[in-house]
């Protein structure tokens, strides 16, 4: 049985493989009748203990894609509000017999748990500050197709590193495939373990910027943010804010991305919104074809 738990557990060779995968997949989504059997018959749940709109609607696009029964459950109309524990709720949802669970849960390592408690193939939606793998994937989908590749590229990521899942998992995804990361912004918001991950720190965030192929910015997490220093929100879009100056530094060429939900006026300006060089709702249109390519392969046979 496959699961996806994080890009910590894949091989570069794996990452390759769901990166063709989705290339493939792709293709469904430019015909006319958008869906094909492949998955008929399967049954997959998605359950979000936090909001979300890109990742549960992309997910819940995806399987139908594939012609996959959806069920959509969240935490506020679940019995986990009468006290149901996580274990507890997965055992039950496993005894209706799914193929996949698709988790999103603030504590990290939920997805991982319930992989060893239940027979379903358990997808990680994105789990605490610890990581988003199909959204790392659907960043480097969407750099390949504007790059033709990711190695040698020198990818700059800016803002809330340490509250950052998609930090954490583009980080590294991008270092599995040879990219150089830079990453960049408020001290406060720098994880001790940079350097172990691969990435190099640097400041002030122009730095960063100089040579920069990829630029992706991040969200300042503010729901998060309760016990750390953090500088106010005008500061922040002042000191560490990417605009048109700032990206004047970077590639001529370099793109610009960003996970979303964006904080417009802050991390990013509003002028960056409709520069050809910003790719944000390429990468969103490309989270459909990456979740189509995992539902596939979580619920096929062994490579
Ligand atoms: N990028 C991302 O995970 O967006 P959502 O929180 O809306 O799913």
């Amino acid at each position: 049985k496959h699961h996806l738990l994080g890009i910590e557990e894949l091989s570069q060779k794996e990452i390759e493989f769901i990166l063709h995968t989705a290339e493939a997949m792709k293709e469904i989504s430019f015909r006319d009748i958008k869906k094909v059997p492949t998955l008929r018959g399967k049954t997959i749940i998605t359950f979000f203990y936090e909001p979300s709109t890109r990742t549960r609607t992309s997910f819940e696009i995806a399987a139908k894609r594939l012609s996959a029964d959806t069920i959509n459950i969240s935490a506020s109309t679940s019995s986990l509000v009468k006290g149901e524990s996580l274990l507890d709720t997965a055992k039950n949802l496993q005894a209706m017999q799914p193929d996949v669970l698709i988790i999103r849960h603030p504590q990290a390592g939920a997805p991982h748990f319930l992989a060893k408690h239940i027979d379903a193939a358990v997808i990680n939606a994105g789990d605490g500050m610890h990581e988003h793998p199909t959204q790392a994937l659907l960043d480097a989908m969407s750099i390949i197709e504007k790059k033709g590749k990711i190695k040698g590229l020198n990818i700059a990521i800016i803002g809330d590193i340490a509250h950052s899942r998609v930090a954490r998992s583009d980080i590294l995804l991008f270092t599995k495939l040879g990219a150089k990361v830079t990453v960049s912004g408020p001290l406060t918001l720098i994880p001790p373990y940079i350097e172990a991950t691969g990435a190099n720190y640097c400041f002030p965030i122009e730095s960063a910027l100089e040579n920069a192929d990829v630029v992706i910015a991040l969200r300042v997490q503010q729901e998060r943010l309760k016990q750390t220093y953090f500088p106010d929100i005008r500061e922040y879009a002042i000191r560490f804010g990417l605009n048109k100056k700032r990206l004047s530094l970077t590639k001529k060429d370099a793109i610009v991305m960003h996970p979303g939900p964006v904080n417009w006026g802050v991390e990013l300006d509003p002028e960056i919104m409709d520069m050809p060089q910003t790719i944000i709702l390429d990468q969103v249109t490309n989270g459909v074809a990456v979740r189509m390519a995992i539902l596939y392969l979580v619920t096929g046979e062994k490579h």
